[in-house]
């Protein structure tokens, strides 16, 4: 069974925007099934370093958007995903210092994008829409 399986709620209605939240929920199983399978720290390691270089890259369109349309929530917005990195770097470092991090970096990754798609995410929405991107 999938740990977090996509569901329509989770869609914000365009399209880069969801092909890159459904990665990123795609990720976040794959970290659970390899946590199920007692898979090797590298490979635990490698899905973390991918969610981190992902995500960054996520947020970087979600901004720039904010940014070329003038966005009004945007610096709020900007410091829930800059705090977001934090939390996923210290949780990398946790893991190069030889802890395990799995179950703490599922907890993380899925309350936090779960409530940032649906809360925070789609309240640029209508913003954007206003501006033409769909
Ligand atoms: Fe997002
Ligand atoms: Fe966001």
């Amino acid at each position: 069974m999938t740990f977090w399986p996509w569901s329509k709620e989770l869609e914000v209605g365009i399209a880069v925007i969801d092909e890159q939240h459904r990665w990123l929920v795609e990720q976040t199983n794959r970290l659970h099934e390899a946590l199920q399978a007692g898979s090797e720290r590298e490979l635990i390691g490698e899905i973390l370093e991918g969610l981190m270089d992902y995500t960054m890259n996520h947020f970087i369109v979600e901004e720039e958007l904010f940014d070329r349309l003038g966005y009004p929530e945007s610096a709020a917005h900007k410091a829930y995903h800059n705090r977001f990195t934090e939390q996923v770097m210290s949780l990398l470092l946790r893991h190069e210092n030889g802890e395990e991090v799995g179950m703490d970096a599922l907890e993380l990754l899925k309350r936090w994008l779960t409530h940032h798609i649906l809360k925070v995410d789609k309240a640029y929405v209508e913003h954007f829409r206003k501006h033409g991107v769909c």
